[in-house]
């Protein structure tokens, strides 16, 4: 079969009057109506444990929208099992039977589903309308439909046949199961990482971020609907020390499959590490982890865009996105007119709940979150190297709303320059426009991140030398673009350094990490 490259899915407006609206409106107060109870899902069947947890929305933290079940040692033994069991099929079916589930979930989600998880996001992880559209929907549907055609291009890979031989690339799944452990901060992530190896023919565990559930839920009630056999992906909610710690030590994990904090990334490695002689095999560890992602400015650059990504790049989603614009460097020559503009349009922007449309930002995440960018925020008020050019209030009394906050730093290695903050604060440093060349040997320097970045300038000189100094410092690197919002299909994601293992995510890159092939030679 040939299956012809997709094209994106295109994002709808959700503009006054027009049907997206009305029926994503209608969603969401019918979301918030009701409260509902979100069983694990192993094996196909609904399990519940009684040990519960809450899902609550960020920006109203009064309002329960669900409670969950938290999965636990009975219960991985149990989906462990269950991934066995459903393997012996899922891994012999024609990869065409496996694939077509995931192009019907991809239309499921294009249509009847897409209000329902754009609300789910909406209301559970205070994504504002656009966010949860190009996320929730336009990404996801992508990864699954970028996905299932980079699995065919895989496929008809095969080797040369002399006369008198057939040689032959079997793309048989890893042994065992992958672990996918998904953030909160994308809708699409989470669908992406159980599906993508599952599609090649794995079976998985896979733990939702226990701030994301709600969506997370709905993913796993849209992968049944378009005809997931059970116990290909097995749904386990819990407290995520207790939950990885009691997979990481099973001998049949084969693969991770990891969005979320370096620290318990590189906790995971040292896990898999002391377990290593238990392993049938050696688990494929795939990762995307943190970022301090930067927006380098040269003094040929062209101030209106320079404005509109570090807005859009540091406060979309409230900063929290592997890939947000925190920190920049501007040339002095250059700093007041763009600190005037900068500050004019963060002025304007509106905060608050996601379901009065005209917000721009949201609440973050939850109590957790809101602590420790208050924490960074207060620091900086404190620092004598830093100055508060706008911003740095925050309030919990209703949801976790924190403003849009830019922190000058009269260094280059002032804390918020290095340490991710995952929330909505900028810190910018101005540097003399004459020592470009070495500021930009800085910003490699300053973290040990390797996620993303941007350069700009209209000298082409300017751009060369950026793309030279920082070759490792950003595995997603824009020229005149904000440094987040990659597209699936267009800029395959991911960084290395600190911020991960650099398989690209929806790209045939990451899918190669979840087949584990034999070569056969046949002589006739
Ligand atoms: N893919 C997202 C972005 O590029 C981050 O995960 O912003």
């Amino acid at each position: 079969y040939k299956i012809e490259k997709p094209a994106n899915e295109p994002v709808l407006s959700y503009r006054p009057g027009s049907p997206e609206r009305e029926e994503l409106k209608a969603k969401l107060k019918e979301l918030k109506s009701r409260e509902i109870e979100i069983p694990l899902i192993i094996g196909g069947k609904e399990v519940k444990t009684g040990d519960f947890g809450e899902c609550r929305m960020p920006h109203d933290h009064q309002h329960r929208l669900a409670v969950y079940h938290k999965a636990g040692p009975k219960e991985i033994e149990m989906a462990i099992e269950a991934a066995r069991e459903a393997k012996k099929e899922w891994a012999r079916m024609a990869w065409e039977d496996r694939i077509a589930i995931f192009r019907k979930a991809a239309e499921l989600l294009a249509g009847p589903y897409r209000s329902l998880l754009n609300a789910a996001t909406m209301l559970g992880q205070s994504k504002n309308v656009f966010q949860a559209e190009i996320d929730s929907a336009c990404e996801l549907i992508d990864f699954f439909r970028f996905n299932t055609y980079y699995a065919t291009q895989i496929y008809k890979d095969q080797p040369y046949s002399p006369v008198g031989f057939w040689n032959r690339m079997e793309y048989r799944p890893l042994e065992g199961f992958v672990f996918a452990v998904t953030p909160f901060n994308f809708t699409s992530i989470a669908g992406n990482l159980p599906t993508s190896p599952a599609m090649l023919g794995n079976t998985v565990l896979w733990k939702p971020a226990s701030s994301a559930i709600y969506s997370a839920y709905y993913i796993m009630k849209l992968l049944e609907e378009a005809g997931l056999p059970p116990g290909v992906i097995n749904f386990i909610p819990g407290s995520g020390s207790k939950v990885g710690d009691y997979v990481l030590a099973s001998p049949e994990l084969a693969g991770i499959h990891f969005t979320g904090s370096t620290e318990v990334f590189k906790s995971m490695w040292r896990t898999v590490g002391e377990n290593i002689e238990k392993y049938n095999t050696y688990p494929r560890i795939v990762g995307e982890t943190g970022g301090k992602d930067f927006v380098f400015v040269h003094e040929s650059a062209q101030v209106a865009p320079v404005v509109t990504a570090l807005i859009r790049g540091a406060f979309e989603y409230q900063g929290q996105k592997c890939s947000a614009a925190s920190r920049a460097y501007i040339p002095d020559n250059r700093w007041e007119e763009i600190k005037e503009e900068l500050l004019a349009q963060i002025s304007e922007l509106k905060m608050g709940s996601p379901e009065d449309f005209t917000n721009f930002v949201n609440a973050v995440i939850d109590k957790n979150a809101y602590q420790s960018i208050k924490e960074y925020i207060d620091y900086a008020k404190a620092h004598e190297d830093a100055e508060i050019l706008i911003g740095g209030n925050c309030d919990d009394s209703k949801g976790y709303f924190i403003e849009p906050t830019v922190i000058l730093a009269k260094t280059p290695d002032f804390k918020t320059m290095r340490e991710e903050i995952f929330g909505p604060v900028l810190t910018v440093y101005v540097y003399d426009a004459d020592k470009y060349e070495e500021t930009l040997h800085i910003c490699d320097q300053t973290s040990p991140y390797g996620l993303t970045g941007s350069i700009f300038a209209q000298d082409r000189k300017a751009i060369v030398l950026a793309e030279d100094i920082l070759v490792n410092a950003a595995g997603n690197f824009y020229i005149n673009d904000k440094p987040t919002g990659a597209v699936v299909g267009q800029q395959p994601f991911g960084g290395s350094r600190a911020s991960g293992t650099n398989d690209k995510a929806g790209s045939y890159l990451n899918l190669l990490r979840w087949v584990s092939p034999r070569a056969i030679k046949e002589t006739f």
